[in-house]
This record gives C-alpha cells, structure tokens and sequence, in this order.
C-alpha cells in the first residue's frame, strides 16, 4: 500500500526540520534544541520509513550510514585536477611569491584570501541538483577514490545543499580533519580497547576515511571544512574567492571561521602572527596559512606552475614533528618514587624549541612503542605541550637492539622497584631511605597529621637536605640548635622553637608515625586500621601479606606495599632509630570492634565537609567502628552530607537513608 499523501508531507517536513537542525549543529555550532528533542525527529522520521520504505530519500538523515563493507574503493576521475600548494617558509619567500604577482599583473596592491592550512585530507563533493551525489579523495590529484558511503557518515557535510541558487552541478573541495579533542577521545577509547593507537590527529583521520565498512567511519569524530570549489556547471559564482566561500557556506556547508581578506604582503604576514600565536587554542591541528589572490580574473591571469597554482601559496608554520635518534634512555625517580623512563635524543629543532629529551612515561607506553636505544623516532611538540615522543620509523632501526626494561632496583638508592599490578607506575620502595624521595619523605613525616612538627616546613626541609644536614628523617632528631641558626631565615628563637617542637614530636601514637612513615597506598584510614589491628610496631613489621590482608579494608595492593616496605633493611633501620630517638607512643588496646560506639554501621561520605577532610571524616568514623563505604545501597545507615552532595544523595533520598549534615556528624564525633 503506498503511503498516504499525508504522511508523506509529514516524512518531507521532518527530513527539512532534521537538516535544519543538522546543520546548525554541526555546521554553525549553534544548536536551537536540545539533543534529546532532535533524537525524537529522528526516531520519528525513521518509524515512517520503516512502515513505507519509499518515502525513504536519498537525501534522508536516516541514510548516512547505509550499505554493506565494499570489497575496496572504486577510482574517481577529477573532471578538474586537484592541485596542490607551493610551500614558504619564510617570510623573504612570501615577499618573493607576492613580487612576482606584482610584476605579472603589473599592480601594486593585491588582495588576497587568507586561510588557515588544515592539517587533515583533501576531499571533493559532488553536488548535483542540490544532491550529494560523490565524495572521493585527492589521491594523486588526477584520480582519487569514491568514498561517498563513507563521505555521508560526515555530519558537518549536508546530503542536501540549503537553498536553490546554487548551480546544477557543484563540486565543493575542502579538508576532512579531526578535532584535536576527537583525537584524544579516539585514542583513549582504542586505548581501552587494546587497539592500535593514532600517531596524530591527521592520520586518525585519514584512517577513519578509508575504512571500508562505513559504519567504522561513523563512529569516528570526522569533520569537513571547505577551502575551494571545483567543477561548475550550470550556474555562476561571485569572481572573488571570498565571496564563493561565503555563498558555499550559505548553502550549508561548513568553512572555516579564520578566513580573512587581507591587503598585500604586510596583511599575509600580519595574518600569519596572528594564527602562529592562536594555532594551540585552535580546535584543529593547522600545518600553516594560505594566501590566494582573491579576484578570479587575476588568479585567471596568474595561471599555473607544475601542479600548483601561482596565485596561491602555503607559509607553513615550523613544524610540530620531527625525526631524531634515542641516544640513550634514562630512568628518573620522582620525589613520590615514580620511574620515569626518560629518552635522551639527538637534539631536534621542533616545534619551535631545541628538544633534547623526552618522557616515555612508564613502562607499558615503552612496550606499547616498543623505543629503544638507537632508534630513530618521530617527536611532536605541539603548541606548550611537552615534547613526545609519537612512534619508532622501523625501517631506521639498526641491527642488535634490544627492548628496554625498567630496572628491578632504584637507580638511585638500590631498593627494590615495585610495579603494582594493574597500575602502569613502577615505584622505587626505599621511601625512607632514597635520596631522591628524601625531601618528600620530610616533609610528608613532619606534617600536620603526621609526627606534626611546627616549623619544619618546605622551605627548611629543602635546606636541610640541601646540605646534607640530614640523610633520613631519623636525623631529624639529632639536629641541634647551633645546626639550625646557621640556616637561611633562622633566627636563635625559631631555632629553639623548632628543637622544642622536635622533642614534643616525639609523643606521638602508632597510627601518626605508621601514616609518617610514608608507604605507598597507606593513608591516615589504612594506618590507623592497622594499628587497631595490630596493636603494636613488632607484630606489625613482621606480618606477611596475607596477615596484612586480614585487616579490614586492605586488599592485596596494599597488603604487598607494606610487606615490601617493612622487608627492606634500611627502612628497618630507620624505624628502629626513630624508636632510639625517643619516638614513641601510648600501648595501644588491640581493638575489639563489637565493642565500639559505631559498631556495625555503615556510613557513606559525599559532598565538600569545612571541619575535616573526607578522610579524616572517614577515619574518624572508622576509630569508632563504623564501615565507611564508597556507595549508597539498602545497607547504608547513615549518608553524611556535605556541601554539594551530588547523586549519592539523591540515592540516599530515594531508600530513605539518615542523613547526617556536618554539624551533626561533629556532635556524633564528640559525644
Ligand atoms: S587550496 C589549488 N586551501 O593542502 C589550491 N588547500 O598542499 C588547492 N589544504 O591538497 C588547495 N588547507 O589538502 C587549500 N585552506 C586551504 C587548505 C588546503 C589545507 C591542503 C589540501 C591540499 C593541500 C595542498
């Protein structure tokens, strides 16, 4: 049964409304309704096609992604040939490129188009009637190949010009680039995947392009900028180039924002300032900007050189990748004990600095690359990103090398490196005891909710290490007043005030000095369970993982940190110094949890709290024998809200859980 005249007004006027709407949200960027409004056209439009599949058109939004893989592309032949462009890249060869028009068209003053170079590829669109009939791509410029399945997965790319004084037949040449941020989205989403990753945003989308099942294509972030036109028939353009983007654009098609008409060389160069300086904030990778005479008649009389035009020239920017040679690779430890593999290179000029090294960060991203020493690589510096290394050129790499390793023991103390599983950093474990976490491990050990030393701030632990007046944080108990006058901004009273601060240190309690000592994976919570748990530094420093693990809340992650830690020799023996120093603490009751005030409640924390921070809100909890947990469920007694509490307490709301406010839970706390 054909579809009745009804329904097919309504199909028509939905394809109209969902175009509209297609257009000002992917071409403009200025979307009127919201996304869920404009799924229900959609789903509309397509619930008629499905009942009367001849309303079905080719210009339908339903059809972007249509048809079965193809078993390769078929070729296209450009009725015009897709040029390219001649390079500068100086400003003595723009002047050069400017003269000679000068002197061609004997006149002195030239205006020209100037455009952003977008770093993605060159596609051509056919447009017949209006209708989206091919899109294919440069290939060599004579003959390229038909992706119009894939073309039409496009977005910002209409199936349908907007309009009808356009001519009958319109070829509408420009880039298909990805956004730099579809680029990062892309990656992490193969990276989770286990899928190879994209060097930059440039092969991403050419990649993306050509992939034969168009429904691959259309799950990637592609859009389309026009730079040109091509084949005209029927029909006439404004004789400015200027002038034809602007009516290309009318009809629908996306171009790109930064185009500017500019008077002679001082405007190109002018231009060129301009975006060097805001190519970082641009959402798209540009390799350069164009400058085009902008009258037709005077491009006309220019003609052409080779394969480029004369009227036309490409002054790149420096170039953002390049490649050198791994002299060596280097592993750093950070002031936490992070490896970080480090590559030291030939030095390279990218990016507009000298680059010399660069992060390999850990040691999955050095398989995943799989860089060694003697490889020649490819360094991208984009905008004030650090420098990185983005792949190995293969067919460079030199016979006898070999695949590089973290090393098992800390470069810089010896202790043994842990790599936690499922975490891609590799930790040196001599915490106390390692020069290059030394500052870190002060610092953290006298802090507040640590052994709490006033006046041992930043600036003095620098000092003291600096000058090798202490090596471990035992030493810290040794320094005499005479030692600390002798420093930068210390007068004899603060001097006295410190030793004083330093001596009441000493009185501390078990879960203070397990959460000083700084273990990896141990917080104020996890320290303060095992000194519960415990009782006592002895049992403790003697357990095995699996006793670790019998500790509530402690996972094998934890449990294998500790273990490592108190195994290490020079870690022992800074904790028995610390004990022959004076620190100590009150015997603590082993702690029979059934016992306490909370016991056998569960509580959840959301929210910012202004008396305490989360953990100490959930330590708290926690000395007194409640479980604090992550989520709201029907287990949950009480949801402990502070300022923006977000979902979990719309959660807490739905099952009627307590809700306790900051005032509340300090009252709980006290009494
Ligand atoms: S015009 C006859 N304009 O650069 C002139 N090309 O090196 C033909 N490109 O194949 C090209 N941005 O892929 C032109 N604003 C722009 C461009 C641009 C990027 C690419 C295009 C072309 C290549 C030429």
């Amino acid at each position: 049964m054909p579809a009745p005249k009804h329904l097919a007004q309504r199909a028509a006027k939905l394809r109209e409304q969902i175009n509209y709407h297609n257009h000002r949200y992917y071409v403009l960027d200025r979307p009127e309704i919201p996304d869920s409004e404009f799924d229900r056209l959609v789903r509309a439009l397509e619930a008629l096609e499905n009942q009367y599949p001849e309303l079905i058109t080719a210009d339908s939004p339903t059809q972007r992604v249509g048809g079965t893989p193809l078993p390769e592309f078929a070729q296209v032949r450009h009725t015009v040939p897709m040029l390219s462009l001649s390079n500068a890249f100086t400003d003595t060869e723009v002047s050069d490129f400017v003269r000679r028009i000068h002197e061609r068209l004997e006149l002195n003053e030239i205006e020209f188009c100037a455009e952003p170079k977008m770093d993605g590829l060159a596609v051509s669109l056919v447009y017949e009637r209006g209708l989206l009939v091919q899109g294919a791509t440069r290939g060599d410029g004579t003959t390229g190949e038909d992706v119009t399945q894939n073309i039409r997965t496009i977005h910002s790319i209409p199936l349908r010009l907007i309009g009808s004084d356009y001519p009958q037949v319109l070829e509408v040449r420009g880039e298909v680039v990805m956004t730099k941020r579809g680029f990062a989205e892309l990656n992490r989403r193969q990276q989770d995947k286990g899928e190879k990753l994209f060097v930059n945003p440039r092969n991403a989308a050419a990649g993306s392009l050509r992939q034969l099942d168009p429904r691959l294509t259309a799950l990637r972030p592609l859009e389309f900028m026009c730079y040109g036109v091509g084949n005209v028939e029927n029909g006439s353009l404004p004789d400015k180039h200027s002038d034809i983007l602007q009516r290309v654009q009318q009809w629908g098609v996306r171009v790109s924002a930064q185009l500017e008409v500019v008077q002679g060389l001082e405007g190109c160069l002018d231009y060129y300032r301009r975006m060097a300086t805001k190519r970082a904030s641009l959402p798209f990778d540009i390799d350069g900007v164009v400058y085009k005479v902008n009258r037709l008649a005077q491009q006309e009389q220019m003609g052409f050189v080779a394969k480029a035009p004369r009227w036309a020239v490409a002054h790149k920017f420096p170039a953002q990748e390049e490649m050198t040679r791994v002299l060596a690779i280097d592993v750093q430890v950070g002031r936490t004990g992070t490896l970080t593999p480090v590559a030291r290179l030939e030095p390279v000029f990218v990016g507009g600095v000298t680059v010399t090294n660069a992060t390999l960060h850990n040691q999955d991203e050095i398989e995943r690359k799989d860089v060694r020493v003697g490889d020649t690589v490819i360094v991208r510096r984009a905008g004030d990103v650090i420098p990185e290394v983005v792949g190995v050129v293969l067919s460079k790499r030199p016979a006898h090398t070999e695949t590089f390793h973290i090393p098992a023991r800390c470069p810089v103390c010896g202790s043994e490196v842990q790599r936690v599983e499922g975490e891609s950093a590799a930790r040196c474990t001599g915490g106390l005891y390692c020069s290059a976490q030394r500052k870190e491990a002060f610092r953290h050990f006298a802090s507040r909710r640590a052994l709490d030393i006033e006046g041992l701030g930043e600036k003095l632990v620098d000092q003291l290490v600096e000058k090798k007046q202490v090596s471990t944080v035992a030493d810290i108990f040794a320094l005499t007043q005479q030692q600390l006058v002798e420093l930068e901004r210390m007068g004899p009273k603060s001097a006295a005030n410190l030793i004083e601060a330093i001596e009441k240190s000493k009185a501390t309690t078990l879960p203070r000095f397990l959460y000083a000592l700084g273990i990896a994976n141990v917080g104020e919570a996890t320290a303060l369970a095992l000194a519960q748990h415990f009782g006592n530094l002895d049992d403790l420093m003697s357990a095995d993982e699996e006793k670790f693990q019998q500790v509530e809340d402690i996972g094998p992650v934890v449990a294998r940190s500790l273990h490592t830690f108190f195994q290490q020799q020079h870690n022992r023996e800074v904790i028995q110094k610390l004990v022959q120093a004076g620190v100590s603490w009150p015997a603590m009751e082993k702690r029979i949890v059934e016992t306490l005030p909370l016991a056998g409640k569960t509580f959840v924390i959301t929210g910012t709290l202004s008396s305490m921070s989360r953990d100490d809100a959930k330590a708290r909890l926690q000395a007194l024998g409640a479980k604090v947990s992550g989520s709201v469920s029907q287990k949950t007694d009480y949801l402990v809200a502070g300022a923006d509490p977000g979902s979990k307490h719309d959660k807490a709301l739905e099952l009627g859980v307590a809700i306790l406010d900051e005032a509340a839970l300090q009252k709980l706390i006290a009494s």
